[in-house]
């Protein structure tokens, strides 16, 4: 069985140079099966609002929603680091709003460190929640919750002064108290230069392979989420389609009557004589 990280083996992977693997989950059967692989460390993003709620953005996801989730994976993978995401509207509107809803979160759901996007801008809401005593995780590059300010899902730091943002913004963080930050959609030279400028692990998602950690939308890379794939996604198992054979097997054995055969059936006479 794998041992659970702590948020000191994150810095202590990266010092010793061992990589690591990061993936979503939204509930309990799918944590399980998460705290069942090797993957160290699971975030419940609130990517959940497009993945399990059908929202076209990640935008109207609420505190009671991630708490809700959370919750659920924390009881499915006690083995397994687990990250909760501070949705939109939670952190913005001032330092106080951002500590009181971070430890809501953490406290409620039981999950290991918080994570909310944003770079410099918001330093003194991760100084603050980290100094409360949550353990923050940082988010820089694309960050889904502006992508509308972004001009939709598009690679960030692909100018030479995008790039010295970017890295600006790991270090900030990382002096601010972030014990890890996730760098998406940046190119892979830019993510290589940001992971040499500071000693927190960066957890890459489309940032190219030399980061500390790759993160991946668990939806994504088990082929499930249809209306959207990012170029950075790899599908490693075709989950939709194994799906796809079992329902539609279901269906046919029932309109046969091949199901339930007597395997899956109560066999057990009983006299029903006197009831005619
Ligand atoms: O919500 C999420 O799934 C995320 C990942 C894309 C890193 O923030």
């Amino acid at each position: 069985m794998k041992k659970k990280m702590s948020v000191l083996d994150f810095k202590k992977f990266k010092a010793e140079g061992r990589k690591f693997a990061y993936i979503t989950a939204y509930d309990y059967t799918t944590a399980s099966i998460v705290d069942e692989s090797n993957v160290e460390v699971i975030l419940v993003g609130d990517s959940l609002g497009m993945t399990m709620l059908g929202y076209s953005s990640t935008v109207p996801v609420t505190m009671e929603q991630m708490i809700h989730h959370t919750t659920a994976v924390v009881k499915g993978a006690p083995n397994t680091f687990i990250a909760g995401d501070m949705p939109f509207g939670s952190y913005e509107v001032s330092v106080e709003e951002a500590v009181r809803n971070a430890i809501r979160l953490f406290k409620e759901s039981g999950c290991d460190c918080i994570k909310l996007e944003g770079g410099t801008k918001y330093v003194d809401r991760v100084h603050a929640i980290t100094e409360a005593g949550v353990p923050v995780m940082g988010h820089i590059g694309l960050t889904p919750q502006n992508a509308t300010q972004l001009g939709g899902y598009k690679v960030q730091g692909g100018t030479p002064e995008g790039a010295a943002e970017l890295i600006e913004d790991a270090k900030n963080l990382e002096k601010a108290g972030a014990f890890s930050i996730v760098v998406e959609c940046v190119p892979s030279v830019v993510a290589k230069a940001i992971a040499k400028a500071v000693s927190v692990p960066i957890l890459g998602i489309g940032a190219g392979p030399d980061v500390d950690c790759q993160v991946l939308v668990l939806q994504d890379m088990l082929g499930m989420y249809p209306d959207f794939r990012p170029k950075f996604v790899k599908i490693f198992a075709d989950v939709r389609a194994e799906m796809l054979k079992g329902l539609n097997k279901f269906h046919e054995e029932t309109l046969s009557g091949e199901f339930p055969s007597p395997e899956y059936s109560f066999n057990k006479e009983v006299d029903l004589s006197k009831l005619y």
